[in-house]
């Protein structure tokens, strides 16, 4: 539990993602009794809405999107400690004044803050409105994604946030990273002895990071004609879980011996070819209400990526994602290679070699892990069967307790702790890894909602096959 009495900002209060996750997720947060003894929460967007007003819609929210229904004690504490400030940056009295009585009615020192919840367009005025007041100081703040379109902006706005906060004070969220299955490989990998023995080219030939989506966009075109799935997902999300998946052991879990190791996978690898790129357009998205008649965003995308190290050198990361797919999943596969020897005859029904082991890590919410491997069928014959072991959660842990990506990571700022916060040079290099893509993307492909995204992708992974198990 954070021991600093708060004061939290959130700009977009009236916005969908402080509808869907941030309004709930704090409540959750006072629920468990994650939030500090004292704090204020303070709503702030363009529109004008009354405390009340804005109490309302925090309510409505919860009981839409929470887990904890908004009723009984907790929530008439937690309506309480809710305000709402209308301010744009060039109108901050109306924030100051909000802040200062809130900060008055908690007394003493509280710290800020602020989560940016807000378009990438308005990430550096907002931070500008802050320096330009006092509401600076003792402060940490929260930036959403993505963080820039490409390395100039992220550059850019990096340089405006450090001319007022220190590294130290900014956390910039991707909520994969908050996921419990996401920090469990971790876990999974560096508190066994079992699985990094062959966590590595030797024994892997391929890896892949799969994230379809049944969504379409939402009615968010504005947002994604101008982001496209590549930066509203790769960069953001799935080059992130990709750094957790290569990175060499860190010292220690402390924030910058772990984001060190990232940062050094995102440095080893190279700039993507851009013929290792299948970008998708479902088809119909041209017909979405405020979308262009001929754009050219992509809401699939498959890349084939290389990770150039002695651990990886010559395994392919293949990763997907898109909109409208077959299914909603968030899946990495490790493919294991081939034993050195083949004692056991080919499948006489096929014909076929017996497929490769995989390790399958599902990291949904709460999420499984299962081992793919042979094993005798019973019977006169020796014949191989796939057989599989698996791991879920919900088995093996009571998984009410688990928190969202959002919820941790809110709470990990209170505290302090950026270890699953992006840093300034990881995100400038993956837009850098990224720019010749940005700079010469190829043709959007059509592909039919509902299936996995355009033709050509099979040839992108060969020989190996997108690969995607049952939940167990
Ligand atoms: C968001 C993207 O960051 O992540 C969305 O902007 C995407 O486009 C979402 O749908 C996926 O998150 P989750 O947690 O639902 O898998």
């Amino acid at each position: 539990v954070p021991r600093d009495d708060y004061v939290i900002v959130l700009f977009g209060a009236t916005g969908d993602l402080a509808r869907r996750m941030l309004l709930p997720g704090l409540f959750h947060l006072a629920k468990a009794g994650l939030l500090p003894a004292r704090y204020r929460i303070i709503g702030s967007a363009r529109s004008a809405l009354t405390d009340d007003e804005f109490r309302q819609h925090a309510k409505d929210a919860v009981a839409e999107f929470g887990l904890a229904e908004p009723t009984g004690e907790a929530w008439r504490e937690f309506a309480n400690s809710l305000s709402f400030a209308a301010a744009q940056p060039t109108q901050p009295q109306p924030l100051l004044d909000v802040v200062a009585a809130a900060e008055k009615a908690l007394g003493g020192q509280p710290r800020r803050l602020y989560h940016l919840a807000v378009p990438p367009v308005a990430f550096a005025p907002t931070i500008g409105m802050l320096a330009d007041t006092d509401l600076a100081s003792n402060a940490r703040v929260i930036i959403e994604k993505p963080f820039g379109t490409d390395l100039a902006s992220a550059h850019a706005l990096n340089e405006t946030i450090h001319a007022t906060f220190d590294e130290s004070q900014v956390f910039r969220i991707d909520h994969f990273l908050g996921k419990e299955s996401v920090a469990n490989i971790l876990a999974l990998r560096f508190a066994n002895g079992l699985f990094e023995p062959i966590w590595n080219r030797d024994h892997i030939s391929h890896v892949q990071i799969d994230v379809p989506e049944t969504i379409g966009i939402e009615g968010r075109a504005g947002f994604f004609e101008q982001t496209g799935t590549f930066r509203d997902m790769i960069v953001t999300h799935l080059f992130q879980v990709l750094g957790f998946v290569a990175m060499e052991p860190p010292t220690s879990l402390a924030a910058k011996q772990l984001r060190d190791e990232t940062t050094k996978v995102f440095e080893a690898m190279p700039p993507l070819n851009v013929t290792h790129v299948v970008r998708g357009q479902y088809r119909g998205y041209r017909d979405e209400p405020g979308v262009d008649a001929g754009s050219q965003t992509e809401t699939f995308i498959a890349a084939r990526v290389e990770v150039d190290n002695w651990r990886w050198s010559g395994v392919p990361f293949y990763l997907r994602t898109g909109k409208s797919l077959g299914q909603k999943r968030r899946v990495i596969t490790l493919g294991l290679k081939q034993p050195p020897m083949r004692m056991f005859a080919l499948d006489p029904g096929t014909g076929q070699a017996a497929p490769s082991n995989q390790l399958v890590i599902d990291f949904d919410d709460p999420g499984w892990i299962v081992a793919r491997f042979l094993a005798k069928e019973p019977g006169a014959a020796m014949r191989l069967g796939e057989a599989t072991m698996s791991f879920r959660y919900a088995d093996s842990f009571c998984v009410q307790h688990a928190l969202a990506g959002y919820e941790r990571l809110i709470l990990d700022a209170m505290l302090g702790d950026q270890s699953l916060f992006t840093r300034a040079d990881g995100i400038e290099r993956l837009w850098q890894v990224s720019a010749r893509l940005l700079d010469d993307p190829p043709p959007v492909e059509p592909y039919t909602r509902g299936s996995w995204g355009p033709e050509s992708i099979h040839r992108l992974i060969s020989p190996h096959h997108w690969y995607l198990p049952d939940t167990p």
